[in-house]
C-alpha cells in the first residue's frame, strides 16, 4: 500500500511517499525559516500561504523521485494537529481534495505520534516497548510506548518546552531564529565554569521538567554582563550558551535514565527538534551505554518536522483501517490545533 504523507503544522511543508512493503520511497521538505527569520519567529498567516504554494509542487517532486503516479496512491495521511490552525487547514484540505479525486481514504495523523515513531524509519528500529523522550519546540514529554497508540505519559514540562527554552535563550543572546541550532553552534565555542545555571527539577523525584526558570536565570546573567560591558562580548555569549546547553541536557539525560529505571525498560528513543542536539546525543549515548541500554534517534533531518514521519505513522494506522471505515469517508474535515496525545487509541 502506498501512503502519501503531508505535514503542514507549522513552518515546514513536508511531503513523503511510504510503501508498506518497500519502506520510504521519497520525501521532500520546504523550510520557511528564511521567510520567518526577519520577524524573529513564525508568522502564522505567512506560513499558511507558503504551504499553499509548496504542497503540490513538492507532491509532484516526490512522485517523480519515486517513479510513481497519483493513481498509485492508496491512502493520504496528513497532520491533523496539533499546530497552527491555518497551516493545518492547508495540508488537510489538500489531502482531502486529492483523496476525493483519487477515491482513496485519508488518515488524520497526530503530529507528535509522527515524531514519536520517526526513529522506527531507521535501520534496526527499536522494538516495543520503549521509553520515548519527545523534545520539540512545543513539547517535552517522557512516555512509555507499548505499541502504536499505546502511550503512557510519565513526565511533562510544567512550563516551557526544551525547544522553547532554547529559542527564548537564543533570543536573549541576540541569536537568530530558530534559536536551538544557533545556540548549540555557539555553545561549541564556550568554556565551562564561567557561569553557573540551575538544573531545574533535577532532584524532584519525578519525571517532570521545568525550563522557564532557566531562561530567567540567563536573563539575569545577560543584564549583569550588559551592565558591566555595555554590549555582550561574543565570548561571554558563547560561555552562557555552553552553560545553558549543559543545564538542559544534564536534566534531560538524568530524567531519561530515571524513566528507564522506573519502567524497567532498556530501550530509549529520542525524537523532536531538540533530539538533533549533538550534546544531548553525546550525553544520552554515554549514559545508556553505562547501563547497557539501547538509544535510538531519527536521522537528523527527521528530528525536525517532515513528511516522512507523517506518511509512516499513517501507514502504521492504515494496516488497521477497516474496509468499512475506508469506504465511508465523506471528506468532511476538521483540524485539531490543540490535541492531547493521550486521546489517541490503539489502531
Ligand atoms: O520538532 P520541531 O521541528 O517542531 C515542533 O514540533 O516543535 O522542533 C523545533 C524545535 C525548535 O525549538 C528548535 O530550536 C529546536 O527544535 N532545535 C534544536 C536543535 N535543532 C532544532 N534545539 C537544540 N539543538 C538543536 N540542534
Ligand atoms: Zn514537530
Amino acid at each position: 500500500m502506498l501512503v502519501l504523507g503531508i505535514e503542514s503544522s507549522c513552518d515546514e511543508t513536508g511531503i513523503a511517499l511510504y510503501d508498506t512493503e518497500q519502506g520510504l520511497l521519497a520525501h521532500a521538505l520546504h523550510s520557511q525559516i528564511d521567510m520567518h527569520a526577519e520577524y524573529g519567529g513564525v508568522v502564522p498567516e505567512l506560513a499558511s500561504r507558503d504551504h499553499i504554494r509548496r504542497a503540490l509542487p513538492l507532491t509532484q517532486h516526490v512522485l517523480k523521485t519515486a517513479a510513481r503516479q497519483l493513481a498509485n496512491i492508496d491512502c493520504i495521511a496528513y497532520t491533523q494537529g496539533p499546530g497552527l490552525a491555518g497551516a493545518l487547514l492547508v495540508g488537510t484540505s489538500i489531502a482531502e481534495a486529492l483523496a476525493f479525486t483519487l477515491n482513496v481514504p485519508t488518515l488524520g495523523v497526530h503530529h507528535l505520534e509522527g515524531h514519536l515513531l520517526a526513529p522506527l524509519l531507521e535501520e534496526n528500529p527499536p522494538s516495543f516497548p520503549f521509553v520515548a523522550l519527545l523534545v520539540s519546540g512545543g513539547h517535552t514529554q517522557l512516555m512509555r510506548v507499548s505499541a502504536i497508540g499505546d502511550y503512557e505519559l510519565l513526565g511533562d514540562t510544567l512550563d516551557d518546552a526544551a525547544g522553547e527554552a532554547f529559542d527564548k535563550t537564543a533570543k536573549l543572546l541576540g541569536l537568530g531564529y530558530p534559536g536551538g541550532p544557533a545556540l548549540s553552534r555557539l555553545a561549541k565555542e564556550g568554556k565551562p565554569g564561567k557561569f553557573k545555571l540551575p538544573r531545574p527539577l533535577l532532584h524532584s523525584g519525578d519525571l517532570n521538567f521545568s525550563f522557564s526558570g532557566l531562561k530567567t536565570a540567563v536573563l539575569g546573567i545577560v543584564n549583569e554582563q550588559k551592565a558591566l560591558h555595555g554590549e555582550l562580548p561574543e565570548a561571554t555569549k558563547a560561555d552562557i550558551a555552553f552553560e545553558f546547553q549543559e543545564a538542559v541536557t544534564e536534566v534531560l539525560t538524568a530524567k531519561c535514565m530515571a524513566a528507564l529505571r522506573e519502567t524497567g525498560l532498556d530501550s530509549l528513543i529520542v525524537s523532536g527538534g531538540v533530539g538533533a542536539n549533538a550534546r544531548l546525543r553525546e550525553r544520552l549515548n554515554q549514559a545508556t551505554a553505562r547501563k547497557m541500554c539501547k538509544v535510538s534517534y531519527p536521522r537528523l533531518e527527521f528530528c525536525t518536522d517532515n513528511g516522512a514521519m507523517i506518511a509512516f505513522a499513517g501507514a502504521m494506522r492504515l494496516k488497521n483501517l477497516s474496509a468499512e471505515q475506508a469506504a465511508n469517508q465523506d471528506h468532511h474535515f476538521t483540524v485539531r490545533p490543540r490535541w492531547d496525545l493521550a486521546e489517541l487509541q490503539k489502531p
